[in-house]
């Protein structure tokens, strides 16, 4: 049976310096599978950061599976996994297989269970001449790749997902695409593309740091996409969230 997360968010912000970068969100999930749409700068990676627990909302209180992740970083770890917008911002060590090793030892695994489970990642996508190639000398796609790999590898409860298919061609993005939509957990994944979002349950929209729309595909996505469109007959980006 899959294990379905639950998502608690009440009267949540978050300001940096000042700025108000999402504001007064409430939302309660309990899906296997949610998605997380909005413009450019509107707060999505910033809510998927506090989803995460990686940092403190300034007011407001997340919730998921009744732990408050951001002060029980322990309990995280287990439950919750990010993929990073960015890859540069996750990879620490130099090889694949040391960087996905490394992860599954942060979660208490012995040296030699961690390095057996990367070794059977690897082998799940085919790459198990990967280990030890220098991540320094991979492309930005094989670089999302890893960083993919390596956190679920860690088989979180939750696997939070910043744009995971940017910069990824037809065939690794159609081979994660599987990946995932057999991912036991829950899955709440952050896309322009609404495309990619197919087989999901629920659709967060989020608007300059606000829940502008929760619901099933058919009830959010007409509505988001008639505005994004709308948005894009102008050459004036002027409001562009932020
Ligand atoms: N560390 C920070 N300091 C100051 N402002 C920040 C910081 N992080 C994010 N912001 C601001 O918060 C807003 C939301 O940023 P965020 O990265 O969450 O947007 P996003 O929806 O993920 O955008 P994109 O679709 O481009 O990835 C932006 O205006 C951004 O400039
Ligand atoms: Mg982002």
């Amino acid at each position: 049976m899959a294990k379905v997360s639950q998502i608690d968010i009440r009267d949540l912000s978050y300001t940096i310096e000042d700025k108000q970068i999402l504001d007064g969100m409430s939302l309660s999930l309990a899906e296997q599978r949610v998605g997380v749409v909005g413009r450019n700068g509107s707060g999505k990676s910033t809510f998927a950061r506090l989803v995460a627990g990686l940092v403190a909302p300034t007011k407001g209180t997340i919730r998921v599976n009744d732990l408050n992740l951001a002060k029980d970083r322990r309990a995280a770890m287990g439950e919750v996994g990010i993929l990073f917008q960015n890859p540069e911002h996750q990879i620490i060590f130099p090889t694949v297989g040391e960087e996905i090793a490394f992860g599954l030892q942060q979660q208490g695994a012995s040296k030699s269970a961690a390095t057996e489970a990367m070794l059977d990642i690897l082998d799940q996508f085919s790459l198990s001449h990967w280990k030890e190639a220098y991540i320094a000398t991979l492309s930005q796609g094989q670089k999302h790749l890893v960083t993919l790999m390596s956190v679920v590898a860690m088989k979180p409860a939750l696997l939070v997902l910043d744009e995971p298919f940017a910069g990824l061609d037809i065939p690794t993005k159609a081979q994660m695409k599987r990946y995932l939509n057999l991912y036991e957990g829950s899955l709440l994944h952050i896309t322009h593309d609404p495309g990619d979002l197919e087989a999901y349950d629920s659709i967060i929209w989020i608007d300059q740091g606000r829940i502008q729309n929760v619901g099933s595909k058919e009830e959010v996505f007409p509505v988001y996409l008639e505005a994004m469109n709308r948005l894009g007959e102008h050459d004036d980006l002027a409001d562009l969230s932020g």
